[in-house]
C-alpha cells in the first residue's frame, strides 16, 4: 500500500502532535460545558478515537452516517442521511467531528439539520481542510491541517473503501484514481 502513496503528508507523530493541540484548545473552550460530540462516519473513526482520548471532559458521543459520494472521488452534492433518527441534540453544545472539509456539502447539510433540531451551539472540527473555493460555505472552528486540493487517503480516509487502515495520511497516486472500478 505504501507504494500507492506519494507523498506521505503527515506521519503518525505529526498527526498525534496536532491532535494534542486540537484537544487542548477544545478542552479549554468547553471546560464549563457538557459537550455532545457528533462524529461523521466512516472517515473520522481513527481521528475521533485518538482525539477524544485526549479530551478529559465529560462528553456524549454519537455517530452520523451520511453518503455524498457515489463510489469514486467526486461528491454528488446530494447528502443522504443513512439513519432514520438523528442524535438527540436539543439544548446541547454540539461539536461535529469529520475527517475532511472538501466541497462543504456534507458539513453544511449536517449543520443545517442540527440547527433545525435545536442544538444550543454548533461547532465544527475537521482533521483536514482543503484550500479551495467551497460549493457551500462552512466555517470550521478547529482544523488540524490545511492541505492542497489533492485526493488523500489513510488514517480513516479511503478511496473506494481502501487505505483507511494506514496510520499516516498521504496523496494517492493519480494513476490509481483514474483506474476503472475494481
Ligand atoms: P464534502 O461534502 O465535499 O466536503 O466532502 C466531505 C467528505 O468527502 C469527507 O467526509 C470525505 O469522506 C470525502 N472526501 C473529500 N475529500 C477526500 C479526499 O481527499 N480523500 C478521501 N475522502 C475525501
Ligand atoms: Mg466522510
Amino acid at each position: 500500500m505504501r507504494s500507492d502513496i506519494e507523498p506521505v503528508l503527515f506521519d503518525e507523530p505529526a498527526i498525534h502532535k496536532q491532535l494534542d493541540e486540537l484537544a487542548a484548545q477544545i478542552s479549554n473552550d468547553y471546560r464549563d460545558h457538557e459537550l455532545t460530540v457528533i462524529a461523521v462516519l466512516t472517515g473520522s473513526f481513527m481521528f475521533v478515537a485518538d482525539l477524544l482520548r485526549r479530551i478529559p471532559l465529560p462528553l456524549k458521543l454519537d455517530w452520523l452516517s451520511v453518503v455524498s459520494y457515489h463510489g469514486k472521488m467526486h461528491t454528488s452534492g446530494q447528502v443522504i442521511f443513512k439513519q432514520v433518527a438523528l442524535p438527540e441534540v436539543v439544548g446541547r453544545d454540539v461539536l461535529i467531528l469529520d475527517d475532511i472539509l472538501d466541497s462543504g456539502h456534507t458539513l453544511a447539510a449536517i449543520c443545517e439539520k442540527l440547527k433545525a433540531a435545536k442544538a444550543r451551539s454548533i461547532r465544527v472540527c475537521v482533521l483536514l481542510s482543503k484550500k479551495k473555493p467551497r460549493a457551500r460555505q462552512v466555517d470550521a472552528d478547529y482544523v488540524g491541517f490545511e492541505i492542497e486540493d489533492e485526493f488523500v487517503v489513510g488514517y480513516g480516509l479511503d478511496f473506494m473503501e481502501r487505505y483507511r487502515n494506514l496510520p499516516y495520511i498521504g496523496v494517492l497516486r493519480k494513476e490509481l484514481l483514474e483506474q476503472p472500478n475494481k
